[in-house]
């Protein structure tokens, strides 16, 4: 998943370029690259590594009045600057940047190395450059592109470049996100709002089978199934700039923790507990299916807790990957709710779409407004987020967390929760643990073996502190059942080893600390966090406390100190906090 950016009509120095893509390049940053035409002809430069390695090397490029640029999270071929993007033809003269997998690029590419195209990439992508240039051999460049497009298999995003007409980009779009930005006097396109909203807030979400023409003044859009130019929809962008800036923070992530009260305020007053909730289901749904990845995928197991519990409806919840290629029990009174901050994962996308096909109704519950699993759900829930830049998902988990319930109480009409307002400053409260859970990020520094562990809803918070702290700092870590620690786990302990507790569940605490005991017995050392008024002494002094909630409420607090603990972690272990190694934001590849 990779982030392309593009702009046409304005003469822009390559650095207008390169500061758009470092707004996108969470979505993927093993290398970088861009495009611009001067004096009739393409010049590329391109980089392994960083955005900002580009700006070392655009020297000698002037302003132009075209240019495309691609930040990479590599699929085919290692990160290295010959797989870099854009890919130019083999004469030069075209250029393209993509984001998605050519599942088909094999065969593509044999046929044309048969017709005498060079290769230089090891990449899928390159073949969409050489396709465009085989086809505009005997037909105009639109054309030609129209003739590739047909030919490709997979998911992608394309903008084209073509020499032979330096004011115009070509741009489409299947199964990948791409936005148009239609500002007055030029016009951009982009993986993601995030580097548009600066200079527009009119954009067009590009769809299945569009193809769009981008000049200076105007962008023409056809379908490419029925060649009919098409009079496409224009949306008002509600995201601000401010997004992309990181004001007084070090990081997006730190700055992504801190903006949880505002976020949970802005849900409780947009959603006033549910009821406005613009949910007007059709029916009674007899089971709800959830399907998710990763961070997403554990908000909807508290989801769960909440569903069955205040709605009373049984759920399951999926993990996407694994959806996608088993037997599920759906019919048409099944209610399947996709989870994603992006609204752009692939496997979460594919769930939802083969629910669908077996009947189910589809509630998205998004951040990312416009994105493709909002635009494809019959039902649609924004997370009111706002932009979620750092990769791991921090702000995004707890508006999910909290949505869940929201719609629990919205489909069983009731809302059994108290004091749910308090919450904004009860998140403030947390936070200020902050010092406590820095000095303890130290220890868990040094540990050899850290675990996460709780019962019952608390298990489902020590899955996503355990991601939390393997995805920001790289330590390998795990969360487990109390009660399963017993049966094999046990054996891990020593006093090298931390047991992290989340104990916030009265009706279980008593089971988790008999648990607790039995890692204490081994001189295991524990933390624990906690709402419960209990004397931990004779197991630990390290007890981060959090404010006092309702029971349904305690997994929207007791997780931030483990976000906390997670960051400071990685800073102590001199991570790169927003990037983490190996990741990208949004994972709209198989
Ligand atoms: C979370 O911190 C990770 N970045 C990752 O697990 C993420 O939650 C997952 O890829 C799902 O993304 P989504 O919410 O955008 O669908």
């Amino acid at each position: 998943m990779c982030g392309i950016f593009g702009y046409v009509g304005k003469s822009a120095e390559p650095d207008f370029i390169i500061k758009n893509l470092k707004k996108i390049d969470y979505r993927g940053y093993d290398s970088a690259g861009l495009s611009v035409i001067n004096y009739g002809q393409i010049k590329t430069v391109k980089s392994v590594g960083r955005v900002d390695k580009l700006t070392q090397k655009v020297g000698d490029l002037k302003p132009s009045l075209t240019g495309i640029g691609h930040t990479r999270w590599a699929t085919h071929g290692e990160p290295s600057d010959i797989n870099s993007h854009p890919h130019l033809s083999s004469n030069s003269k075209i250029a393209i940047v993509h984001n998605g997998i050519i599942e088909n690029y094999k065969k593509l590419k044999s046929d044309l190395i048969k017709k005498g195209y060079q290769f230089v990439s090891q990449t899928d992508s390159e073949v969409i450059a050489n396709l465009v240039a085989s086809y505009y051999k005997e037909n105009d460049f639109i054309e030609a592109v129209k003739k590739a497009v047909a030919d490709l298999e997979g998911s992608y995003a394309v903008a084209v470049i073509n020499q032979d007409q330096p004011e115009q980009i070509v741009a489409f779009a299947s199964q990948s996100p791409l936005i148009l930005g239609l500002a007055d006097d030029f016009k951009l396109l982009s993986s993601d709002v995030i580097s548009i909203v600066k200079y527009t807030d009119q954009v067009h979400y590009m769809n299945e089978n569009e193809l769009a023409v981008l000049t200076k003044d105007k962008v023409e859009i056809v379908d490419i199934k029925t060649n009919q130019t098409i009079d496409y929809k224009v949306d008002k962008l509600t995201q601000t700039a401010e997004a992309a800036e990181l004001g007084q923070f070090a990081d997006f992530t730190s700055k992504e923790i801190y903006s949880e009260p505002a976020v949970i305020k802005t849900i409780l007053d947009q959603y006033q507990e549910g009821d406005d909730l613009n949910l007007a289901f059709s029916k009674n749904f007899n089971k709800i299916v959830i399907s998710a990845c990763g961070t997403a995928y554990h908000a909807g197991l508290i989801g769960k807790h909440y569903l069955e519990n205040v709605a009373n409806i049984p759920v399951s919840v999926e993990l996407a990957s694994e959806f996608n290629y088993k037997k599920v029990f759906i019919d048409d009174q099944t209610l399947f709710i996709a989870i994603s901050q992006s609204g752009e994962t692939r496997d979460t996308l594919n769930a939802m779409l083969k629910a669908k096909q077996i009947g189910a109704e589809c509630l998205a519950l998004v951040n990312v407004i416009g994105s493709q699993i909002a635009r494809k759900a019959d039902y649609v829930v924004y997370t009111l987020a706002g932009t979620e830049v750092g990769v791991a998902s921090t702000k995004a988990y707890l508006s999910q967390t909290l949505s869940l319930l929201l719609i629990a109480q919205k489909l069983a009409g009731k809302s059994p929760v108290k004091d749910v307002s308090k919450l904004p400053d009860q998140i403030k409260q947390v936070l200020r643990t902050e010092d406590q859970v820095k000095k303890l990020a130290s220890q868990i520094a040094k540990q050899n073996v850290v675990f996460f562990t709780g019962r019952g809803v608390d298990l489902n918070t020590a899955d996503e502190a355990a991601l939390k702290l393997k995805e920001l700092s790289y330590i390998n870590t795990f969360a487990i059942g109390s009660g399963e620690l017993k049966h094999g786990t046990i054996a891990l302990i020593d006093q090298k080893t931390t047991a992290i507790a989340i104990l916030t569940q009265p009706n279980i605490v008593e089971k988790t600390l008999s648990n607790l005991k039995e890692i204490n017995a081994r001189d295991g050392k524990i933390i624990i966090v906690t709402n419960l008024d209990h004397d931990f002494s004779d197991l630990t002094s390290d007890v981060i406390k959090i404010p006092k909630v309702d029971p349904y409420l305690a997994p929207i607090l007791s997780i931030i100190p483990l976000q906390l603990l997670a960051y400071h972690t990685a800073k102590l272990l001199d991570r790169d906090v927003d990037k983490p190694r190996n990741l990208a934001k949004a994972v709209t590849v198989e």
